[in-house]
């Protein structure tokens, strides 16, 4: 069964029952939560991110080139990944799918900034997305960075498990999320993007009680693992 782990503020692993490995946002070094530094990844297969803020997006030139792992994004992070040297990237667009080796992924809208972190020139900018992974049958929806959407209906029986952001200020905040929670119907919701730095501070027991009978609301501590059997 897969297995999902959450490094701190948006990066996540998503291991696969047959070990394929998918980093989700990875940001280790420059991260204050983070549970390992960047030397300390290893095998890994697949990295997405949602978009080019630093954030998200840092450490994932880097680690693609150091694993081989495959960089997917947007159209436009892609092009700036290849413009660095990157040859091992896949391009989506928000609305598209694409059956990859380990299972589907469909990449969502969000909305949020576009800039595109170590693009000095200011060329290049993304729109912001996030993915609905299909890992061993489990469905996973990573939100990115967002605002809360009414698009987000259309997800509505479609995600067994949703990685919300929650940290308000920059994203959606607890209220938001629980309508986001109302919006998707998901058994199982971990938080995230929260209380990595100040502007983030969140609670997220109290974001539990918020939840209330809506879902399960997971809290990991950076390092934490849930495994993700379906029922
Ligand atoms: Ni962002
Ligand atoms: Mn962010």
């Amino acid at each position: 069964m897969a297995k999902l782990t959450w490094h701190g503020h948006s990066t996540f692993t998503i291991e696969a029952a047959d070990g394929t490995t998918i980093l989700v946002d990875p940001w280790f070094d420059g991260n204050p939560v983070a549970d390992r530094g960047i030397d300390d990844v290893k095998d890994v297969d697949w990295i997405f991110c949602t978009h080019g803020h630093s954030d998200h997006f840092a450490d994932a030139i880097p680690l693609a080139k150091r694993t081989g792992a495959t960089l997917v994004s947007s159209f436009e992070v892609i092009q700036f990944a290849g413009s660095q040297g990157l040859e091992k990237v896949h391009a989506m667009g928000i609305g598209g799918g694409y059956d990859f080796p380990f299972g589907r992924v469909k990449m969502t809208a969000a909305l949020h900034g576009g800039e595109v972190h170590g693009d000095d020139s200011g060329h290049w900018t993304c729109v912001p997305g996030g993915f609905v992974f299909e890992v061993d049958g489990v469905r996973i929806y990573h939100a990115g960075d967002t605002a809360l959407l009414t698009d987000m209906q259309l997800l509505k029986g479609r995600v067994d498990v949703a990685l919300l952001p929650i940290g308000d200020n920059f994203t959606m905040g607890p209220e938001d999320a629980v309508r986001a929670i109302e919006f998707i119907e998901p058994d199982v919701v971990l938080p995230m993007h929260y209380n990595t730095f100040d502007q983030i501070r969140q609670d997220p027991g109290a974001f539990r009680d918020r939840v209330g009978e809506r879902a399960r609301v997971e809290v990991l501590e950076p390092g934490g693992t849930l495994d993700l059997g379906k029922g």
